[in-house]
């Protein structure tokens, strides 16, 4: 529920994100195209400025040309006609140009319209001038000034009047069109600033929520940990507590007090450690291996269970008979751990355990039981049970002998030497010999 929650949230944060940069982009891309259709109008409004004070200016030096005709009798009226004639033939291309731009307007229009009529009133003059030009042989000049004066000065105010009225238009809509367009571009700058805090927010927050959903994970991911670290320590511990019970129990049938497991599972333990630190077996012992066999020496006589009391509590010595049957309790003792604990607990415990009950009577010179085992034939966890073994039975009272001295203990256990036990446990156990004293 909680993961599902996280990743709509993620996934909503993700849609926000790409929908803002999406909306930065086109925005991006509208104002570009707004900006140029802008620069593409204001030319053609500068255009169409330029073309009608141009048709102006030709119409001015038309009509100069003209009044100086009429005045002036000494003037060379061929050369004058000319330059009207080429004025008035520029004033009709500026029209044609004039008439382009038109073109390019919708028609109808109140743009389209005013640049009609300053087509118009333009053509109007030019046409209406043609009368006193044909009158410059035939009337006075007084004649034709009251012609012009009467006719074609109102022309003449007309076309300015049209070119006033369609250059205000021009200047009113490229204004009107400027602050149409300022505000588009103000308008956009906020919308694209907000977008961008909005992003920002949108990342700070996905930020922070990822963060969050991690730790708690992680936490969780801790909590669990030491939980499963706190349930497998328990597990174990209740498997070892059991183990030493049921061999405390096997101890107890033959009448001792549950103490040799306890001590053979220390002393072995102090011998390996001393192993360790002498560099003795380097590959093998390893601290689970060293705290494995430790874990696993109580149950070195778990087979003895197979055995009848009778031979178990025999208070003098065994019949050959009665020693064949106490030697089974070795292969019993190895199965008997394998059915216990086999199923549940680590294989290279199980195993150690296994080899200790089995081959823990076994000789480092061949003659021990149950399989006649030699030298490192002999499981190393074994060879260190045999030593902590006999050494404690030793100097433990029992039914049928009583506690031998610790020094004649030592003494025995280093006689068999490179006979019963392997020499080099012997060397270390007689290394520990000062720390056993102190402990008795
Ligand atoms: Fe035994
Ligand atoms: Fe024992």
């Amino acid at each position: 529920m909680r993961k599902s929650l996280s990743i709509s949230a993620l996934v909503v944060i993700f849609v926000a994100e790409l929908s803002g940069i999406l909306g930065i982009v086109y925005l991006r891309h509208a104002m570009d195209v707004h900006t140029s259709l802008f620069n593409t109008m204001v030319e053609q409004v500068f255009n169409a400025e330029n073309d009608v004070e141009q048709i102006r200016s030709h119409l001015y030096k038309y009509e100069y040309n003209m009044t100086a005709l009429i005045n002036s009798s000494r003037i060379d009226k061929s050369a004058t006609l000319h330059e009207l004639a080429e004025t008035e033939l520029m004033i009709r291309n500026q029209l044609v140009v004039h008439s382009e731009i038109r073109k390019s307007m919708e028609y109808g229009s109140e743009k389209e319209q005013l640049f009609r009529s300053v087509n118009d009133d333009v053509l109007k003059y030019l046409n209406f001038n043609v009368v006193p030009l044909s009158m410059l042989d035939t009337e006075s000049p007084e004649a034709i000034s009251e012609y012009i004066e009467r006719y074609i000065m109102p022309l003449v105010a007309n076309v300015n009047q049209s070119i006033d009225t369609l250059s205000r238009i021009l200047r009113v809509y490229i204004d009107t069109q400027k602050i149409s367009v300022q505000k588009d571009l103000h308008e956009s700058r906020i919308a694209s600033f907000l977008v961008l805090v909005v992003i920002i927010f949108s990342v700070i927050v996905s930020i922070i929520y990822s963060h969050r959903v991690l730790s708690e994970l992680e936490e969780k991911n801790r909590f669990f940990m030491r939980k499963s670290e706190a349930s497998e320590m328990r597990i174990s511990e209740i498997q070892y507590n059991t183990i030493m019970g049921i061999a405390d129990l096997v101890e107890s049938r033959s009448g001792e007090t549950g103490q040799h497991v306890k001590r053979t599972s220390h002393l072995v333990n102090m011998i390996l450690l001393q192993a360790k630190k002498k560099g003795k077996w380097a590959d093998i012992l390893t601290d689970s291996f060293i705290d494995n066999v430790t874990r696993a020496a109580p149950m070195h006589d778990l087979g003895k269970i197979v055995i009848p009391d009778a031979i178990l509590n025999k208070p003098g010595r065994f019949t050959d008979e009665e020693f064949e049957i106490m030697k089974t309790h070795a292969t019993a003792g190895g199965k008997i751990v394998h059915d216990i604990i086999g199923g549940v607990a680590e294989k290279d415990y199980v195993d150690i355990a296994s080899d200790i009950a089995s081959f823990h009577h076994e000789k480092w010179n061949g003659k021990g039981y149950p399989t006649g085992k030699k030298g490192n034939e002999i499981p190393l966890c074994a060879r260190v049970m045999a030593v902590a073994d006999v050494f404690d039975a030793l100097v433990s009272e029992r039914c049928y002998k009583k506690p031998m001295s610790y020094d004649d203990a030592f003494a025995l256990i280093e006689r068999e030497a490179g006979e019963h036990f392997d020499p080099d446990v012997v060397e270390l156990f007689l290394e520990l010999k000062d720390e056993i004293y102190a402990e008795k």
